[in-house]
């Protein structure tokens, strides 16, 4: 069972960030606002705060990334804390050691936080459950979890372009049932009150009673599209696919991949996110991924300053009046 709020500590304020479920609004504001102070850092001739100078960050991936490792380490040493990237297929847990002595062990090297990503749905709660109480413990993705971080810096992209988030239907499609980022994106958009989450996709793909999350679902893609302000694509997660849900990739492009011809339903001035790897002719078409209206990119390069905010508040360096909820 999954403790919701021990991410918090008794003041209320951030120790881990493991999922968006159970944070109140003025918490993930106030993420936002410190990660809009942090992206002018980025931009700077020198792109380093002091902030985490003498705090040791651990990168532990036991499954591949691209963006959100990266992004943690660039994000890491902004912030100007010595960073390690733990090679998990060349460390001791291909020798049979456990999670919890590795944890242990980089503990024994007084690291101060660790940024997990893990195939297991819970393996972050569980690791921030076992940590000395100075270790805070971040998100990178647990199974089909959270994601809570993506959904951090989808919620910023999606603020910095449209402002305000009440007028906005936000459409959601693809693969909803296997997709961590889709979970974390809902309970975001929900709590920052947004006017309508939907997903859109086959039955095969939306999760049972996914309805109590606070969505409308739509299985016809023009459907689902019609009006929106921000159209979220996401990839066919076929590793953690069991059996056959779908008849084949050509046709799931056919019925719900995002072409221009279908991007028209949305409304004109709608963007296009993505939270990557893009597959490209299977969900999304080239010329929409790379067109007018994506800001897929953005979200990559909002990725460092979200992913700075997180780890600065929840080390609790963040300085006073930085970040503050309005
Ligand atoms: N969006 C995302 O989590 O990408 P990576 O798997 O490359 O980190």
């Amino acid at each position: 069972m999954i403790q919701r709020n021990m991410q918090l500590d008794e003041q209320g304020r951030l120790r881990h960030f493991l999922s968006i479920e159970g944070l109140k609004r003025a918490l993930l504001v106030e993420i936002l606002d410190l990660a809009e102070s942090f992206a002018g850092v980025t931009e700077q001739t020198v792109k380093k705060v002091p902030l985490l100078r003498g705090k040791t960050i651990v990168n532990l991936f036991f499954e591949s990334s691209t963006r959100t490792r990266t992004t943690f380490e660039l994000a890491a040493k902004r912030l100007s804390a010595d960073v390690l990237n733990l090679n998990i297929t060349a460390s001791a847990t291909a020798k049979g050691e456990t999670l919890l002595d590795t944890l242990r062990n980089l503990e024994a090297m007084h690291c101060d936080m660790f940024v997990v990503r893990h195939a297991e749905s819970g393996a972050a709660h569980f690791i921030a459950a076992n940590v000395a109480p100075h270790v805070h413990v971040v998100n990178a993705g647990d199974g089909r979890h959270a994601h809570p971080t993506q959904a951090m810096l989808d919620m910023f992209t999606i603020r910095r372009v449209k402002g305000e988030f009440a007028p906005l239907t936000v459409a959601i499609v693809g693969d909803i049932l296997h997709s961590r980022v889709a979970r974390s994106q809902i309970h975001a958009l929900t709590t920052l009150g947004v006017n309508e989450v939907r997903v859109i996709g086959p039955k095969t793909l939306i999760p049972t009673a996914v309805e109590t999350l606070g969505v409308h679902v739509f299985h016809d893609l023009r459907a689902g599209l019609k009006g929106a302000d921000v159209v979220i694509a996401l990839r066919l997660q076929n590793e953690r696919m069991q059996g056959a849900l779908l008849p084949s990739e050509h046709e799931y492009f056919q019925l719900y991949g995002l072409t221009e011809d279908k991007l028209a339903a949305a409304k004109p001035d709608a963007i296009v996110m993505h939270p990557g790897p893009i597959n490209r002719g299977v969900e999304i078409a080239s010329s929409v991924a790379d067109g007018p209206q994506s800001v897929i990119l953005q979200q990559v390069t909002h990725g460092i300053a979200v992913r700075m905010a997180v780890m600065a508040m929840a080390m609790g360096t963040v300085p006073l009046g930085e970040g503050k909820a309005a």
